[in-house]
Formats: structure tokens, sequence, C-alpha cells
């Protein structure tokens, strides 16, 4: 993706619209038939013939502009997610700034997951200086709370969940830089849209256990990543 501009990339995912519909682009709510209504830096050269797109596999349609636009606005890892029903097109990969993540078996069950250990783990994120990728490149960014212990039951779907979570990892998609929303503070590491058992043996947070769903629901916060077993291909 070396070289390639943000309007190639967008374009390799969009296939051509000759006639748009009479509908509006819900990127800027002017009609897809008309020009977009969003004039962002570097979006000219467009010509009027390819102004409008459809994606390839959801069949969402837009102003090119508009999707250009929201490109730039993200962190330009060469992907794009439709903003209507969040198809990812190409590797999506967070901004989640650089560190640790580790994990081992305890020897302890889990509240509701009796029948087996429990795997515990450690994500650690030291505090830093924001890149380009983040809400305010330059200035410094907080970590609070690290290392943060995490807890999966040590079963089946348990280590299904692990293996996709370092996936997640990967790709920089478990953090964040932002604002807590239980904190409030501003330009630090927060967890991202993947949800973490952070407490053990009681559940005083409501990110402990028992919590029968917890499993499935991860599973679906990492589909909506990107990320499923599917692609999961063994690790060398
Ligand atoms: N454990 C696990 N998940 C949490 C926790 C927690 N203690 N607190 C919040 N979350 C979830 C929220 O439900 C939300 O979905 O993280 C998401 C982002 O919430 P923020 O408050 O913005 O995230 P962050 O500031 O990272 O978390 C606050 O979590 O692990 C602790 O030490 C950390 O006290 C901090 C707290
Ligand atoms: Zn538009």
């Amino acid at each position: 993706r070396k070289g390639k501009t943000p309007e190639e990339v967008v374009k390799r995912y969009l296939q051509k619209v000759r006639n748009p519909p009479e509908e509006d682009c819900t990127i800027c709510m002017e009609a897809l038939a008309g020009p977009s209504g969003y004039k962002g830096p570097g979006v000219g050269g467009i010509s009027r013939a390819e102004s409008v797109g459809r994606l390839a596999q959801c069949g969402h349609q837009y102003h090119l502009q508009c999707l250009v636009a929201m490109y730039n606005n993200g962190n330009k890892d060469g992907s794009l997610q439709c903003p209507t029903c969040k198809t990812i097109y190409g590797v999506k990969t967070g901004n989640q700034p650089p560190g640790k993540m580790e994990y081992h078996v305890i020897p302890h069950s889990l509240p509701g997951h009796p029948d087996c250990k429990t795997i515990r783990i450690i994500y650690n994120i030291p505090p830093g200086i924001q890149g380009p990728e983040h809400p305010s490149p330059g200035k410094p960014f907080t970590a609070r709370g690290f290392p943060r212990h995490c807890y999966l039951p040590d079963s089946e779907k348990g280590r299904k969940v692990l293996r996709l979570l370092l996936v997640a990892w990967d790709r920089r998609l478990i953090f964040s830089v932002g604002t807590s929303s239980t904190t409030g503070e501003s330009d630090t590491v927060i967890w991202n849209e993947v949800h973490h058992k952070t407490e053990f043996g009681s559940n005083l947070t409501g990110h402990g256990y028992p919590d029968p769903g917890h499993l499935d629901n991860v599973l679906e916060e990492l589909k909506a990543q990107g990320i499923t077993e599917e692609e999961c291909l063994p690790r060398d």
C-alpha cells in the first residue's frame, strides 16, 4: 500500500455507478446525483463520471469524495469500513500505542466456569507521545491502571477468544488513545470496542464473572473489528 493515494485505496473497493439513484449520500447528506457536500483538502481531481461509487461487497453507495474524506479522517491503514453496515474492506487496524500482551494459565476457576482453569491476560502499555494516528499528535498521553489483568475461562471457547485477541492485539485494536468515559480524562489509553473481564473472583464493576454471555459477546465484538476464526490460521 506504499505509494497508494487515499483515492486509489478507496477506489480499490468500489464499483462504478453510471446513474446514481435518487438518494442522499449518508456521509454528507447531499444528493448522490449532485456534488459531494464534503470538500476537504486533497480530494480534488475527481471527474464527474466517477463521482459516485458502490462498495463492492455490501453495495452501499457514496460520493467518492465523501469516502476519501472519511478515509483521510481515519488512520489510513489501507482498509475501509462501510459507515452504514460496518462491512470491512481490507484489514482493519487501530491506533493502540506500543506495549506488551502476555498470558498464562492460573490454577483457579472463575465464577460460572467451575470445570476449568483460568487464562490471565496481562496488558502493559507505558505512557508516551501521540503519533499522527492519535487525536493530538505530538502531545503526551497517559496510561492508567497498567498492567491491566483480564480473565478468560481456559475452555475451548475461552482459548478461541484468546487466539482472536492475540490477532486483535497485533492489529492494534485492543486499546486506543482518547477520552476515558469512566474518568473523563483525555489523551489517555482506553479500552477499544472489545470487552474484557478485569475482575477475577467478584463482580463489583460489572466487568467480572459470572456472565454467561461474555464469550459470545466478545466474539461478536471481534467480528465487528474484522476478526474471526476463519481467517485466524495457526501462528508460527
Ligand atoms: N474493566 C473492564 N472494562 C472496563 C472497565 C473495567 N474496569 N471500565 C470500563 N470498561 C469498559 C467500558 O465498559 C467501555 O466499554 O471499557 C470501555 C471504555 O471505557 P473507558 O472508561 O473509556 O475505558 P478506560 O478508561 O480504559 O477504563 C476505565 O478500566 O481497567 C480499568 O484501570 C482501568 O480504571 C480504568 C477503567
Ligand atoms: Zn456524500
